[in-house]
């Protein structure tokens, strides 16, 4: 619960969405990927991989939304990263989560 107090208010409604949603995309599909993962593995290599490597082998494997979106910001090479949206971030953090394991 501290985490939802603390977690700025744009981010609550990706939230709700991503429980309403888990029940259909939280199923493995193809490969054993959620549909989540899927999509979190195509945004990561359209946008990140050129920097970090695969997803398989990322530099960044495991580095949770929180991380990531605070990252965006301050790190000047982002910069051109700006427009991610939280649903993006939260879906590339799932990503990279399966990448680590
Ligand atoms: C233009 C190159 C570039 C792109 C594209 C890029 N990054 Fe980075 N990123 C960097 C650099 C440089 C650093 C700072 C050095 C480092 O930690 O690797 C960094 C740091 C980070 C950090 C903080 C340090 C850490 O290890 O936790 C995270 C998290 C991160 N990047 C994630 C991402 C994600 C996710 C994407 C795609 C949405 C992305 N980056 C796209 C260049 C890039």
């Amino acid at each position: 619960m501290q985490m939802l107090i603390t977690t700025p208010k744009r981010i609550l409604p990706v939230l709700a969405l991503a429980l309403l949603m888990l029940p259909a995309f939280a199923l493995p599909v193809r490969g054993g990927d959620s549909m989540f993962v899927q999509e979190g593995k195509h945004l990561y290599s359209r946008i990140c991989a050129g920097c970090h490597g695969d997803v398989e082998e990322s530099a960044k494997a495991g580095r949770s939304m929180t991380r990531i979106r605070s990252a965006l910001r301050i790190q000047p090479q982002h910069r051109s990263l700006a427009t991610l949206t939280d649903e993006d971030i939260l879906l590339i953090a799932m990503a990279l989560r399966e990448s680590e394991e």
